[in-house]
């Protein structure tokens, strides 16, 4: 028995990293997944490699700050499996810059990414979660750098700490549907966000990701060389995923390994 047989589950940005963890344990756990990512390679990849291991998968590639493709990721899920019950909000980046430098662009995609599309994806799943008796779950991702700050993060910062204040608002307004919506901040997790600058790849839209060494060397030294794995990252989602979570409600899960300063 899996933890969450029958369940039908979207996981935005699941094309790699956190994202992409959560949708392989949701797999084992018996939960029927829609991959979506901006970035269709790594989309349909993820959802090819899962469904060769036996999960019952699909993808649908998207870009959530764009309504109409929000729309259609949740149409997908009850198209392929039927339903919604899980929505898993991951996709998001940071852009960071002191206060200074920050270029409008960094503060959009920031914002726009992390907050709109976190919006933009509990809009487009009221269809099907605004239902009486639907007992649903949505699980938001914020951070420590939303929950205390961060130097260098304003846009990141000022974004996912709206998605903690939006995550009771909807714990609030759905809880009649018996949705509860739950929100977790983590520090730092391993993944392309967080690799050393020097050595990063860029976003689908050309602008460069990772952290400073430095910053990621003062976490590393703080918390005896290591790191949380994209696996580990997993693991709390799954359990505000559960049925077994029903009374736990517009919280804001902190993870350790919290700022960089
Ligand atoms: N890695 C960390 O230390 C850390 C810490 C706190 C919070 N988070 C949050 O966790 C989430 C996942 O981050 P990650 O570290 O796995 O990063 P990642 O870059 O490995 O994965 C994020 C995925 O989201 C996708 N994505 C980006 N913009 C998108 C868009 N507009 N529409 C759809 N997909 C989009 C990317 O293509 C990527 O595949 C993000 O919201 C991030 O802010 C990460």
């Amino acid at each position: 028995m899996g933890k969450l047989d029958n369940k039908v589950a979207v996981i935005t940005g699941s094309g790699r990293g956190i994202g992409k963890a959560t949708a392989e344990l949701f797999v084992k756990e018996g939960c029927a997944v829609v991959i979506n990512d901006v970035d269709e390679h790594v989309a349909a990849e993820t959802a090819r490699a899962l469904e060769a291991s036996g999960g019952q998968v699909t993808h649908c590639v998207g870009d959530v700050t764009k309504p109409d493709d929000c729309r259609k990721l949740m149409d997908t899920a009850a198209e392929k499996f039927g339903r919604l019950d899980i929505l898993v909000n991951l996709a998001g980046l940071n852009l960071d810059n002191v206060i200074h430098k920050m270029t409008d662009l960094q503060w959009d995609m920031a914002v726009d990414i992390s907050l709109k599309g976190t919006f933009n994806c509990i809009r487009a799943a009221a269809r099907y979660m605004r239902v009486e008796g639907h007992n649903g779950r949505i699980i938001n991702i914020s951070s420590m750098a939303g929950v205390r700050g961060n130097p260098g993060q304003i846009n990141y910062a000022a974004a996912k700490g709206g998605i903690i204040s939006m995550t009771k608002v909807v714990a609030h307004e759905w809880e009649r549907f018996g949705v509860t919506c739950n929100c977790i901040a983590y520090g730092m997790v391993d993944t392309r966000l967080t690799k050393a600058r020097e050595s990063q790849d860029e976003s689908a839209d050309g602008e460069r990701l990772g952290l400073p060494q430095k910053s990621r060397d003062t976490v590393m030294e703080k918390y005896h060389g290591r790191i949380m794995q994209p696996e580990d990252a997993a693991y709390p989602i799954l359990y505000f995923a559960q049925p077994e979570s029903w009374c736990i409600n517009g919280n804001c899960l902190q993870s350790a390994m919290g700022g960089f300063c």
